[in-house]
């Protein structure tokens, strides 16, 4: 029986919805992002995600990282700004620095690390974070048993677990995630009020009033570290230059996966396709929806 409240995207539903650049528009009406992450021994990470948020018309970003891992990313990054943070053998210990006031969304977790100051951080975040806050990687990890808490806020939460990072939350086995996908992630975001991407060749977007969209774009070229970051960026962008949150994920992993079958179909192999050269494709995917 067809469901009324879980649907296909399409490529037609994404051509009416992606965002398409005004010819008079102004940087500031494609969005201010801060992402948040990386660490000293896995700086790539928050790289990648910042690029691929600059790759997906990104009015302006910046990097949040401890300030040892800043010399090795930003060489990657010219047209992004930093958030230095201060650090303990490596990993971020507080982002009471940050000025909130120049930012209307943020990512936060991608290669954050296990040992961060999680409650300061998480605390803080969402005492001042403005517009949404999108919680991916080591980040799902510290927020766990918080959401309560946490996800009160008039602004979007969105979660971007893959099974094993939506199986630990949730407190059940990856097989019995994988058993009933739709059950469990309906019933976490309305209980939360969260959005939640659970990722994987099937990804299910499902909203907090519990409505849910399957995307099935992409290959196993997208089955490496690091892909997922560059999926952080893209539904970061988007959503800030969305007027639909739901859309803006549903498009960001239809253009994430159509940019990895685009480039294993020309240049690429599904072996030999890196997530960075997945950023770099994403700007021609756009092009086709403009
Ligand atoms: N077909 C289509 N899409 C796929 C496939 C596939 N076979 N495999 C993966 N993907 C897509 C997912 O839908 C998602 O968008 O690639 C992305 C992978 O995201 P993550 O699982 O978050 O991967 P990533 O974070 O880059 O790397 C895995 O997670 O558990 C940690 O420590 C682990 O470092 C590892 C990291
Ligand atoms: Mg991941």
């Amino acid at each position: 029986l067809p469901n009324p409240r879980r649907q296909l995207w399409t490529k037609r539903d994404a051509s009416t919805t992606v965002p398409i650049r005004a010819k008079h528009s102004h940087k500031g009406s494609h969005g201010k992002g801060l992402v948040i992450g990386g660490s000293y021994h896995m700086p790539g990470s928050i790289a990648m995600t910042a690029r691929a948020a600059l790759r997906s018309g990104i009015g302006l970003l910046s990097i949040a990282t401890p300030t040892t891992a800043i010399p090795s990313v930003a060489p990657f990054l010219q047209e992004a700004t930093f958030e230095p943070l201060p650090e303990e053998q490596g990993v971020m210990m507080e982002i009471d620095g940050v000025d909130w006031s120049k930012y209307n969304g943020t990512a936060i977790g991608m290669g954050m690390g296990r040992e961060v100051n999680a409650s300061s951080i998480f605390q803080t975040l969402f005492q001042h974070a403005k517009g949404p806050v999108l919680i991916d990687a080591d980040g799902l990890y510290h927020v766990k048993d918080k959401l309560m808490k946490y996800a009160d806020r008039p602004d979007p939460v969105i979660l971007t677990p893959h099974p094993g990072e939506f199986a630990h939350l949730i407190d059940r086995s990856i097989p019995e995630v994988m058993q009933s996908p739709f059950t469990l992630t309906r019933g976490f975001a309305e209980k939360y009020g969260v959005y939640v991407v659970l990722k994987g060749p099937a990804t299910i977007i499902t909203s907090p009033q519990g409505d849910q969209r399957v995307e099935l774009s992409g290959n196993a070229g997208l089955a490496k570290g690091g892909s997922g970051d560059v999926l952080s960026g893209v539904l970061l962008a988007l959503t800030l230059q969305s007027k639909s949150v739901f859309d803006a994920l549903a498009n960001g992993c239809m253009i994430h996966g159509l940019t990895a079958e685009r480039l294993t179909e020309n240049h690429h192999s599904t072996t030999g396709l890196l997530a960075s050269d997945l950023i770099e494709g994403l700007s021609e995917t756009f092009r086709t929806f403009s």
